[in-house]
C-alpha cells in the first residue's frame, strides 16, 4: 500500500513518489551509522532493528477484530530504496572514512557497504567556533554575512535534489552539540531574525542558519541535538509561513529513554522521589564536544527538563517537591561510542519509607540513535505530504525536548507519546482512533472506540 495516495480523515496525503533526500548537517557517528545501516538493510545484510517505521506494528479497529498492520503498510512512507543520503561536515572525509573514524560499526560490515558510503561526500559546512569549541575543520563555507551562508545552504539543497534526481528532502541535524544559547531579541520574530542574518548577529548559531535554510526550501527539519533552534519563535513562525513540519530537539536514546519509562511508572503509582543521580562515561567525538561546559549546558537543560515535567511538583508537592536531580557526562576515551550510564534513584513509599533503584545501562549511542533519524526523516516527510505545518507533537516520541504549541504542556511519558503517534497514523489512514476504554465488553456503548 505504501506509495499510493491515502485518504486521511480530513485530507489526502500526497503519494511518496520519487526519491527522498535525507540531508544531515553533521556526518559523524550517528549519521554514518544510519547511512551504513540503511544500505546494509537494503542489501539484506541486516535488519532495521529499533526503527518503528520499519519494524512497528499497529492495532486497528476494535479489539475483537484482532487486526494489526505494519506501520509501513498503513501510511504511505518513502521506502528505503527511494532514499538518497547527503550531508555537510566540517571534515572533508567521505562517509566511509567518517564511519571508520567513528568506530561504531565493525570493519567487516563497513567493507560490505564501502562503495556506497564512499560516494557520500560532505558539502562544506556552516561552522562557527564560538558555538562548538572543542573541534575545528577545514571543510567550511565563507560568506559575506550569515544570510549569505543561509543562501549557500539553500543552493546546496537545490543542487543536491537536482544532481540526485530527488523529488523531496528532509533535514535531520546530526552535528555536534552547540553551546547553550538562550533566545535573544533577534530570535523574537522572523523579521528580526532575517535582519540579524544580514547583520551577522552573534547570537545566531550555525544550527539556526541550517534550520532557516531548510524551511525556506520547504524542507522539514528535525533537530537531533539539544541546540536551541526549532524552539526559537522566529523559526516557528517560519515553519508556519512555509508550511514546513518541525518537531523537537535531542534524540531520546539511552538514559533519557529509560527515564521516560521509569519516571511515569513511579508517578503513576504515587511513589515519591527524593533524588535522581545520572552519570555517564562516553568516549566518542560527541563526548569530547560535550566536555566543553557550554555544550554540556545545552545537554543538561534538555536532559533535566524531562524529570521536571514528569514529576510536576506543583501537582504532587508531597512526592516531588524536593528532588535532587544531578546529570553528569564525563568524556572517557577508552569507551568510544559505547556509553555507560548509571542512575541511582532514591525513592520513598508508603509512610515515607526509603528505597533505591539502580540502573546500569551499557549502551551503544549511535546504534540507538540511527533508527530514530530514519523514523524522524520518514515521518517528517509524511507530515509534509499530509500538509501538516509547524510543530508535530505526535513526533514527541523521539525527543528529549519535544515541542508543543505555546501554552500547552509538553508530554514526556513514552507510552503516552506512543499513543499519540499511533492515533495520528490511524487518523492519517482514515482508521478509527483508539482510546483504550474497553468497556463495550460490559455493555457500555463506546461507539467506535473500543
Ligand atoms: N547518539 C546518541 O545517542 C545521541 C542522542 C541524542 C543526541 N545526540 C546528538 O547527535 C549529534 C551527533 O552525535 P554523533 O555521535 O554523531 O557526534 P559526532 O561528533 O560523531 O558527529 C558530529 C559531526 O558533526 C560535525 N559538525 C559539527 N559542527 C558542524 C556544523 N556546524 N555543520 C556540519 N557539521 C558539523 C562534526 O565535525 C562531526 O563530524 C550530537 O550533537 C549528539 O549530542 C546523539
Amino acid at each position: 500500500m505504501a506509495g499510493t495516495p491515502t485518504k486521511a480523515n480530513s485530507k489526502t496525503i500526497a503519494p511518496a513518489k520519487g526519491k527522498l533526500a535525507i540531508l544531515t548537517p553533521g556526518m559523524g557517528a550517528v549519521a554514518t551509522t544510519l547511512f551504513a545501516g540503511v544500505i546494509a538493510v537494503k542489501k539484506g545484510i541486516s535488519k532495521p532493528i529499533g526503527s518503528y517505521t520499519q519494524m512497528g506494528k499497529i492495532r486497528l479497529g476494535k479489539r475483537t477484530e484482532n487486526r494489526y498492520s505494519d506501520v509501513n503498510d498503513l501510511v504511505p512512507l518513502a521506502q528505503l530504496n527511494d532514499i538518497v543520503f547527503g550531508g555537510w561536515d566540517i571534515f572533508p572525509e567521505n562517509a566511509y572514512e567518517a564511519a571508520a573514524h567513528a568506530k561504531v560499526l565493525e570493519k567487516e560490515l563497513l567493507l560490505q557497504v564501502k562503495d556506497e558510503l564512499e560516494k557520500i561526500k560532505p558539502m562544506k559546512a556552516v561552522f562557527d567556533r564560538e558555538f562548538i569549541k572543542r573541534i575545528d575543520g577545514s571543510n567550511v563555507k565563507t560568506g559575506k554575512n550569515k544570510m549569505d551562508l543561509a543562501e549557500q545552504l539553500r543552493q546546496d539543497i537545490r543542487d543536491f535534489l537536482k544532481n540526485n534526481g530527488c523529488d523531496r528532502a528532509v533535514m535531520v541535524w546530526c552535528a555536534s552539540t552547540e553551546v547553550y544559547t538562550p533566545p535573544t531579541a533577534v530570535h523574537k520574530t522572523l523579521k528580526s531574525f532575517e535582519e540579524g542574518l544580514k547583520n551577522n548577529d552573534p547570537a545566531i548559531s550555525p544550527s539556526q542558519i541550517y534550520t532557516y535554510a531548510a524551511m525556506k526550501e520547504r524542507v522539514p527539519y528535525a533537530n537531533g541535538s539539544p541546540n536551541v533552534s526549532v524552539e526559537m519563535p522566529c523559526l516557528q513562525e517560519l515553519s508556519l509561513e512555509m508550511a514546513t513540519p518541525i518537531s523537537g530537539s535531542d534524540f531520546k536514546t539511552g538514559q533519557t529513554l529509560l527515564k521516560t519509562v521509569i519516571a511515569p511508572g513511579l508517578r503513576n503509582r504515587q511513589i515519591g522521589v527524593a533524588g535522581w543521580y545520572s552519570t555517564n562515561i562516553l568516549g566518542n567525538r560527541d563526548g569530547e564536544v560535550l566536555d566543553d561546559p557550554g555544550s554540556f549546558k545545552a545537554k543538561e537543560v534538555s536532559k533535566s527538563g524531562v524529570l521536571d515535567d514528569i514529576f510536576s511538583k506543583e501537582l504532587y508537592p508531597d512526592l516531588y517537591s524536593n528532588i535532587s536531580h544531578v546529570v553528569r557526562i564525563n568524556y572517557y576515551p577508552p569507551r568510544g561510542d559505547n556509553k555507560e550510564g548509571w542512575d541511582n534513584i532514591d525513592i520513598f513509599g508508603w509512610l515515607g519509607y526509603p528505597m533505591q533503584i539502580k540502573v546500569n545501562f551499557l549502551c551503544r549511542d549511535s546504534i540507538l540513535a540511527a533508527p530514530l533519524v530514519l523514523d524522524l526523516a520518514l515521518f517528517s516527510d509524511l507530515a509534509s505530504r499530509a500538509g501538516m505545518r509547524g510543530i508535530q507533537e505526535w513526533l514527541s516520541f523521539y525527543y528529549k525536548a519535544p515541542l508543543a504549541k505555546e501554552g500547552l504542556t509538553v508530554e514526556h511519558d513514552l507510552s503516552v507519546q506512543l499513543l499519540k503517534l499511533e492515533n495520528t497514523l490511524r487518523f492519517f489512514s482514515g482508521e478509527e482512533l483508539i482510546n483504550h476504554l474497553g468497556l463495550t465488553h460490559y455493555g457500555v456503548d463506546e461507539g467506535e472506540n473500543a
